[in-house]
């Protein structure tokens, strides 16, 4: 882990639309289709009689060599039987850098400059499925580029604080949302003859102790919230790998967790692909394997003193490990390798990497991901007349991210900043007063919690440099209009640290304020992937956009938005609280624990907690204007009463009533209010992305399965559907619901 450190250090040195063939104009309410469904394809069991020949000609040194790390990122394959390594990258945003073999040094290639994609909260507040397919798509092609086999990515834990150091990295705080972008993510990915490795299975919700802690947590807030997105990624997606995380859940580490990995993940859900460990998340070496581990992974150290290797051949000739348990972890090994035809000689799907096409997939991924929270008078998008000179201000303005956080950092060639995406787009005849404003500064002795699993987060320097803030405000004063790149950092929101609070750091706050003050024309952007406290940066500017650690191309689709040739249509994938204190984790007072902790908000992650309690939120679930209005009319259902297996049909006119061509989330929550068990006041359960011409009107039609309102009943160990009255509640946010309508559940 330390090693990790080391190198962290030195790191800090429209798809949518092509199904919809409208023809211009056309406004009647006819139905627009976006792809909804996905499903992976099921690893094959046609290549088994060779495989078991393959590993009968095996000794036992060869197949214990397949179940462990060899190099940093590849599991041992056998030479002789024209068994291939199994060749592993990060990760979540695009293909990470090569490393070397043995220590986590960049390996220096060349070749290995990748496309740095839209982190995944930026892909969640899509909510567009198809958005997260093509995601999936590009990444494969460029894992394919480097000739992997297995891309250690979506990451899809959910977000229970807004604290979690990997909150930009995971997608959403809701199960649902979280398993329809994960889902074709997967999909897409492993259409190009790839492995997804879903991580970290399960429950791996925070940074702070994540080496030990004991997570605890009730059954059904178990399978409610922190399971699905896994069970989808098994069932529908058909996922070939899953990573095991680092904590422990109910007393057992999770990469030997007989619970977990064989009972749930294995026999519930009929996993077939393999279990690969967190890097040095191994704790033993006979119960890891018995209890579902196929392959350790871990950081440097001589490779054979892994668990799963020296350990394991004296395992076996001791007779505590029989031959025939090996011989299955090897045999699904074998299995993914000939399913993704690294063996078979099947022909592969082929590679690209850095290209065009793959940065413009990144462009409508960020464009699609940016979110309006604030446009007072029309404030946005920006209108050039008259404008002269614009001042550009805060060091997220030049900021690059793509390198940061671990196993989430991207080497690329392309990375638009805010300020370059407006030089790209602004006529050069309007002036450029660049300000970097504030400074990006840590308490020199506090530096080592950069990333320090052991303490929570780093501590900035919040003081403003004067000579700073006087080149801001002057540049704002000289200036027609001011915009202000704010935020965090990929050092600041990072892998293996949780934030201490949610202030603005680095003095930004104040800063706001002074140019403000200065000029009313002041547009706040943040750069940033997790909840900030806003309260008053919100109160007082007239314009406030969501930008996240987006990619590539994010500058560009940045300054599209502020310029209007993009309507943002994202929703953000989770709440924005006004306090910490309001975040169920932390008004539970159940965030971080010490060796264990108990999540004792329960399935009140998220909104969920926020509106049952009657909490008022700084930005709800959901939530994200549009340069046009909309209306939403003429919600229906297809019948009042469903049986338990049929399917709900709700339709909904979408009337697009302003002057420009826009996208909205048409979003359907479900409540019960008599119900008999605890429930959340409400359950996202169904949305569709819709785009309608300015004047137009679409019909949209959600389908909920009357399946996904069923509730985990701990006593028959069943999903139980309760019989009775439900209603569906429909708008465009949360906490922006127009329609209830009410149907019975036979
Ligand atoms: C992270 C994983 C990552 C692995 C390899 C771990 O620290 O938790 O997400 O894939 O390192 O870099």
């Amino acid at each position: 882990m330390k090693n990790k450190l080391i190198y962290l250090s030195a790191a800090i040195a429209f798809a949518f639309f092509t199904s919809c063939k409208k023809s211009e104009g056309e406004s009647s309410a006819t139905e627009m289709v976006q792809k909804e469904e996905y499903q992976g394809k099921e690893i094959g069991t046609e290549h088994d009689a060779e495989i078991d020949k393959l590993i009968a000609q095996m000794t036992i040194e060869e197949k214990i060599g397949m179940l462990h790390g060899n190099s940093m990122f590849t599991s041992g394959g056998v030479k002789r039987l024209g068994i291939p390594e199994l060749k592993m990258a990060d990760g979540p945003l695009g293909v990470r850098e090569e490393i070397s073999r043995d220590n986590w040094a960049p390996a220096g290639l060349t070749n290995d400059f990748a496309t740095y994609y839209p982190a995944g909260g930026g892909l969640a507040a899509t909510w567009n499925a198809e958005m997260a397919h093509t995601f999936g798509n590009s990444l494969g092609e460029e894992l394919r580029a480097r000739d992997k086999d297995m891309l250690l990515s979506p990451a899809i834990n959910m977000v229970r604080t807004p604290l979690g150091g990997r909150t930009y990295e995971y997608m959403s705080e809701d199960p649902f949302l979280n398993k329809k972008i994960a889902v074709p993510l997967i999909v897409g990915l492993q259409e190009k003859d790839v492995m997804a490795c879903v991580k970290h299975f399960a429950a791996n919700n925070q940074e702070t102790n994540r080496d030990f802690v004991d997570v605890q947590i009730d059954e059904r807030t178990l399978r409610e919230i922190y399971l699905p997105a896994f069970e989808a990624s098994v069932k529908e997606a058909k996922a070939y790998s899953i990573m095991g995380a680092y904590n422990k859940f109910r007393g057992e580490y999770l990469c030997e967790n007989d619970y977990m990995l064989n009972k749930i993940l294995r026999d519930e859900w009929g996993f077939k692909g393999v279990v690969v460990s967190d890097w040095a998340a191994v704790h033993s070496t006979a119960k890891s394997l018995k209890n579902g581990l196929d392959i350790e992974m871990g950081t440097p150290k001589p490779f054979n003193e892994f668990f799963l290797a020296d350990k394991l051949i004296a395992a076996v000739k001791s007779g505590e490990v029989s031959e025939k348990e090996i011989d299955l972890h090897v045999k699904r090994i074998l299995r993914v390798l000939f399913q993704v035809k690294a063996m078979g000689g099947g022909e592969r799907a082929k590679g690209s990497i850095a290209t065009e096409a793959h940065y413009q997939d990144a462009y409508k991924i960020a464009a699609e991901a940016i979110v309006l929270l604030k446009n007072e008078n029309n404030a946005l998008p920006l209108k050039l007349d008259g404008v002269k000179s614009i001042a550009v201000i805060g060091n997220n303005a030049t900021k690059k991210n793509a390198l940061g956080g671990f196993g989430a950092g991207v080497k690329t060639k392309r990375e638009v900043t805010p300020l370059e995406g407006l030089k790209n787009r602004l006529p050069s005849s309007i002036k450029i007063n660049y300000a970097e404003g504030y400074l990006e500064r840590y308490e020199e002795k506090n530096k080592g919690n950069l990333g320090n699993i052991t303490s929570t987060g780093p501590v900035t320097i919040d003081q403003l440099d004067p000579a700073k803030v006087l080149e801001a405000v002057e540049a704002a004063k000289k200036s027609d209009v001011a915009i202000i790149f704010a935020g965090s950092n990929r050092d600041y929101e990072t892998e293996a640290s949780d934030r201490r609070d949610l202030h603005l750091p680095f003095g930004q706050e104040e800063l706001i304020k002074k140019v403000l003050a200065v000029n009313p024309r002041t547009i706040v952007v943040m750069i940033a992937g997790a909840p900030f406290d806003l309260n008053e940066v919100s109160q007082k500017s007239s314009a406030l956009v969501w930008s996240w650690f987006n990619g590539s191309e994010g500058g560009n689709a940045l300054a599209d938005v502020i310029l209007g040739k993009v309507n943002p249509s994202g929703k953000l994938p989770w709440t924005m609280p006004k306090n910490i204190m309001d975040s169920p984790a932390h008004a539970t007072n159940s965030f971080p624990g010490g060796k264990a902790v108990n999540y004792a908000e329960g399935i009140l992650i998220g909104y969920r907690w926020f509106d049952t309690k009657n909490v008022a939120p700084l930005y709800p679930f959901g939530y994200g204007l549009s340069y046009t209005t909309f209306a939403l009319g003429n919600a229906k259902s297809n019948k009042d009463s469903y049986a338990q297996n049929e399917i709900i049909e709700v339709t909904v006119e979408v009337k697009n009533t302003g002057n420009v061509d826009g996208k909205e989330v048409v979003q359907l929550y479900t409540s019960k209010s008599d119900s008999k068990i605890t429930r959340a006041a409400q359950e996202l359960k169904g949305f569709k992305k819709v785009a309608v011409k300015a004047g137009g009107s679409e019909k949209v039609t959600i389908k909920v399965p009357v399946k996904e309102l069923a509730y985990y009943d701990v006593a028959s160990k069943k999903w139980t559907i309760e019989p009775g009255k439900y209603t569906l509640n429909i708008g465009n946010s949360s906490r922006d619901l127009k329609f209830k309508l009410d149907v019975t559940i036979k």
